[in-house]
Formats: C-alpha cells, sequence, structure tokens
C-alpha cells in the first residue's frame, strides 16, 4: 500500500494486496459516488476520468454508485442474460469461427480488437457489426483514461473526439453504457487473454496439453485499476485515510502477485463483473473451437 498524502494537492492511497482490496471492495464506506472532490489533483483525475467514462450525462456502469438508480437491477439484469449464454459460448459455436482461426494464424496481422467487439456487442445487438472505426473508437476511449499523453488527450477531448467515440458506439449499441463499457475499456483485458492465448496455442506441447477449462483461467487479465472512495475516515493495514481520500485498487497487479483469481472480477463484492461466467466461457469456447478445428489438442466433444 501506498499512500501520496501532500496536503491541499493529492490524497491517494494504492492497494495492491488482494486482502486489503477486498476490505475496501466489501466495506460499505467506500463507493464510487465522487462527489465534489478536494485536493486539486484528486479532483482532477476524478474529473478526467468522469469526463470519458459518461455519456450524455450518464455515468458507464462501472463507474456508478452502488446505489445509483437502477445500477444494481441492471448490473443484474445483466449477469443473468450473459449467463444463458454461457452454455452455448463455451461449446465454441460457429460465431467464434474468427477468433480461433486468428488464434491459429500467429502470423496474421489482423487486429483481433474488432473480432472480439463483435462477439461481445452481438450480446447487447443482434445486428452490431464492429469494424476499424468501432475498434478505432474503443482504442480513443482507452487512450484517454491510461496515464501520460496530456496534450493529445486535451487535443481529443477539445476536439470533440473523445464524444465522437462514444456517441459511435453508443450508437450501434442501443444506447446501452454497459455495452459499451464491454467493447470499450473492459475488452482490453480480453484482448490481453487472446494474445496469452495465441502464445500457448503456437507451442505445440502446450496446444496439446490445454484443456479449454485451463486456458480459462490462464488467458484471465483482472483490470489495472479500480476507484474507490472513502466515504469516511479510518484505516486501513494501520494506515489512516480520511473521508474523501482515493483509492487505486491495482487488481491486475495484485492478482499477478498472489495469483488470487477473485481479482479478476471481484465476483463476491456489490461490483462485481456480470460477465464473471461468460469471459472464461468465450475463452474455453474459441480455445475448444480452435484446436477442435485444427485436430489437435485433448477436446472429446
Ligand atoms: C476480462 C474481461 C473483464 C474483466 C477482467 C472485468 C472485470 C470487471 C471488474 C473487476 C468490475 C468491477 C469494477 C469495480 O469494482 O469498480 C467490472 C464491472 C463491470 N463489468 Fe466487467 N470485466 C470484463 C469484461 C466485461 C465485459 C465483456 C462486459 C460486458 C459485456 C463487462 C461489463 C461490466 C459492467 C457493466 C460492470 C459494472 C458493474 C456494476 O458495478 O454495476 N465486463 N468488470
Amino acid at each position: 500500500m501506498e499512500h501520496k498524502h501532500i496536503s491541499g494537492l493529492v490524497d491517494v492511497i494504492k492497494v495492491d494486496q488482494p486482502d486489503e482490496i477486498l476490505k475496501v471492495a466489501r466495506d460499505s464506506s467506500f463507493d464510487r459516488a465522487f462527489g465534489p472532490s478536494k485536493p486539486i489533483l484528486n479532483s482532477l483525475l476524478i474529473s478526467r476520468i468522469l469526463g470519458v467514462l459518461s455519456y450524455k450525462g450518464h455515468r458507464f456502469p462501472a463507474m456508478s454508485a452502488k446505489k445509483a438508480n437502477g445500477r444494481a437491477r441492471k448490473q443484474d439484469d445483466l449477469w443473468r442474460k450473459l449467463n444463458s449464454e454461457v452454455s452455448e459460448i463455451r461449446s465454441g459455436p460457429q460465431f467464434l469461427e474468427p477468433l480461433a482461426e486468428w488464434t491459429r494464424n500467429a502470423n496474421s496481422d489482423i487486429a483481433v480488437g474488432p473480432l472480439l467487439q463483435q462477439v461481445i456487442g452481438r450480446s447487447f445487438n443482434p445486428n452490431f457489426q464492429a469494424d476499424a472505426q468501432t475498434w478505432g473508437a474503443a482504442q480513443v476511449i482507452a487512450g484517454s483514461l491510461a496515464p501520460g499523453n496530456t496534450w493529445r488527450n486535451l487535443r481529443w477531448r477539445l476536439s470533440g473526439k473523445v464524444t465522437q467515440a462514444k456517441a459511435l458506439l453508443a450508437s450501434k449499441l442501443n444506447d446501452d453504457l454497459a455495452g459499451v463499457h464491454g467493447v470499450s475499456v473492459a475488452i482490453h483485458n480480453i484482448v490481453k487473454g487472446m494474445h496469452q492465448m495465441r502464445t500457448l496455442y503456437k507451442d505445440e506441447a502446450h496446444r496439446n496439453a490445454m484443456t479449454p477449462e485451463t486456458i480459462g483461467h490462464l488467458c484471465l487479465y483482472a483490470p489495472g485499476v479500480v476507484l474507490r472512495q472513502a466515504t469516511e475516515e479510518g484505516e486501513l493495514g494501520g494506515c489512516p485515510y480520511s473521508s474523501g481520500t482515493l483509492f487505486l485498487l491495482e487488481l491486475e497487479k495484485a492478482r499477478q502477485v498472489s495469483g488470487d483469481e477473485s481479482m479478476v472480477f471481484l465476483g463476491d463484492t456489490w461490483s462485481r463483473c456480470p460477465a464473471e461466467q461468460w469471459v472464461p466461457a468465450l475463452l474455453e469456447g474459441v480455445w475448444r473451437r480452435a484446436t477442435t478445428a485444427s485436430g489437435h489438442g485433448p477436446i472429446g466433444i
């Protein structure tokens, strides 16, 4: 844990231990309400992130307060809907063929992003069509969230590029901001997983030994950081904090160091990812299809 505290300037705690992350994620005195914030650097960081992850005055769900109107109901509805797709997607259906083909063909320089967008987007709109523009939009949104590139990001914001990126995706996803989040923010964790899968596939020993279930674990990556704000003062791991202190929960770092898979989707907390079963099923399905079609691997279906 690292506390950056300079009075009047910054008050941020980075947390990278799974037990402390879960404590924050489960404690009702931490939220994503993000009311008017002090000190100045906290306020700038939050307004930059909320500026990117809001559309037409509505926050993306993963930046909404726990008690925001309708958030929990929509989260549950999406969880149920995605879970209802799990057994089909896990079986490696035809619509996963472009991803399976991408996995088999290590020399192809086709971007995997649009192929994944297509599979995520169809859960929100059966007519969704991913292309270079939709993938470009996802890169603009993710790029604006990444640290650094201050001038480029300012230019993008002032020129309306970020708003246009969100508008394009929202228009193709029936204005469903969970869908926009899926194809523009969360997708980058699955892109990492697909690259890992392709590397494993390339190695014949791995290709023959790995079951789809193993792949569903080995190719999971957690988000780099999720945010919380303390709504009252307290103490974490011996470190005192004030009401308003910003917490950066470093999920991927915590997962890598500890191997704790609960970091990936924060499954047992109020903010659990609605895609917690769907994403591993997708990875399994792609591997199943890639290995079955090539005649390799311990498939048995
Ligand atoms: C490897 C892929 C993914 C990972 C690792 C992941 C992980 C997470 C995590 C950790 C959260 C909690 C955020 C927080 O506590 O502040 C979250 C929230 C969320 N995720 Fe995912 N996610 C993934 C893919 C997806 C996809 C594909 C979708 C959409 C289909 C999705 C939709 C959501 C939504 C809507 C929320 C907000 C839930 C709420 O608080 O209301 N995720 N995700």
